[in-house]
């Protein structure tokens, strides 16, 4: 009932929201297509994967040795089983106490173009500095503790050392947000909807593609766009209709600029599906209010439940694989 007609249609006119024309002129629709799949890995100049590396940063990344109390780790928040989020509207840290604001999933997460809701960060290694010391997340009391620590388990100091073979001291804070950022680099989950791009039409529904067609029509590929769908520009909440919650001024903490109040990283939707509760609050439990929210405050839209079912049809096929292999616990260091 969908022909491939409609859906070259649907396709060319969402993708010319977010790709520059001249660039791909003398390309195919597929080729168009290839540049929002996911990459395998999300590389770096200034951090180069290696396995050693990676090795480490994964047990860094479950290693709760690395809170006060040695009760919290990276995966507590970020459950890797979990596609990267607990779950929950704000997570809990050291000594339980809530955060104020949703834990995102830290799958895929090395793609965007700025780290937190608010972008305080500007990559996945900067990002992993923040939490260790965070009083209510991990609550280590300065990087030279943290240093300490890990300088006295000598499987890390080996671990280090292989990581990073041309440093003398190798067991820095430094060091450690790197091997943690590499780690994160590959925790790329790729699903139904790459398989479609990489042309595999069986891959997705009618009803599927009918969402993707409701979500370019309403217009949510203006903020919502590339490989991640989301994850690449900064966006006011209540962009059309002022929000009604605005205890947290997003941005505006970071730039100390009153125009940037209530101003967020525009998510990405990949495994949106599983990532819920939603928004920078966590208040919203479902992925269809979540959408209806949308349409109504970003566009000024009111989607019928037909319009938000499809669309969560289709954000559905951005749920990819969890790679169980590679998150598979270690063996922590002693
Ligand atoms: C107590 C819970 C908690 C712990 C522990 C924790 N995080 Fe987070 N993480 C969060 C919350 C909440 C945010 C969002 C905070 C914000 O935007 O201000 C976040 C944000 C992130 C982001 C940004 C993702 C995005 O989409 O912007 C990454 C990456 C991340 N954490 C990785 C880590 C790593 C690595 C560790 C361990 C070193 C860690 N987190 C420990 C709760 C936690
Ligand atoms: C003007 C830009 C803009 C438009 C248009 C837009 N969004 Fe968003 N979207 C955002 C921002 C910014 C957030 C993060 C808000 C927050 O929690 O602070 C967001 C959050 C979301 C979330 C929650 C994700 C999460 O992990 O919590 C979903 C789902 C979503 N958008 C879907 C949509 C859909 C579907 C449409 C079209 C009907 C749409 N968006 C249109 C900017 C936009």
């Amino acid at each position: 009932m969908y022909g491939n007609h409609r859906f070259s249609n649907t396709l060319v006119l969402g993708l010319a929201i977010v790709v520059s024309a001249p660039a791909q002129q003398g390309r195919g629709m597929m080729g168009m297509m290839g540049s929002m799949k996911l990459p395998d890995a999300i590389t770096s100049e200034s951090n180069p994967l290696t396995p050693a590396k990676i090795n480490l940063g994964r047990m860094l990344f479950y290693d709760a040795r690395l809170s006060r109390n040695h009760d919290v780790s990276c995966n507590s928040c970020h459950n890797l089983a979990n596609y990267g989020v607990d779950g929950k509207p704000v997570s809990s840290g050291d000594k339980g106490q809530l955060g104020g604001r949703n834990s995102p999933t830290v799958y895929n997460a090395a793609g965007h173009f700025v780290q937190f809701w608010d972008g305080r960060a500007p990559n996945v290694e900067e990002q992993a500095k923040g939490p260790v010391m965070n009083p209510v997340e991990m609550a280590m009391s300065s990087e030279a503790e943290v240093v300490a620590t890990l300088r006295a388990i000598p499987g890390y100091r080996n671990a280090f050392h292989e990581a990073f073979p041309d440093s003398a001291e190798p067991v820095t804070f430094n060091n450690m947000a790197r091997a943690i950022g590499a780690f994160e680099r590959k925790l790329v989950t790729p699903s139904r909807w790459d398989r479609f791009m990489s042309g595999d039409q069986g891959a997705i529904t009618s009803d599927e593609m009918a969402g993707h067609h409701q979500f370019m029509q309403a217009g949510c590929m203006s903020c919502h766009n590339g490989p991640y769908i989301g994850g690449q520009a900064f966006q006011k909440l209540g962009a059309k209709k002022t929000w009604p919650v605005a205890t947290d001024t997003g941005r505006m903490g970071v730039t100390g600029n009153t125009a940037d109040r209530l101003v967020f990283k525009v998510p990405s939707l990949r495994n949106v599906e599983k990532t819920g509760p939603y928004f920078h609050t966590g208040k919203v439990a479902t992925l269809d209010e979540a959408v209806r929210l949308m349409g109504e405050y970003q566009l000024d839209r009111k989607l019928d439940d037909q319009q938000v079912t499809q669309i969560v049809a289709w954000l559905k096929t951005l749920t990819g694989e969890i790679p169980a292999d590679y998150i598979r616990q270690p063996a922590l260091p002693q």
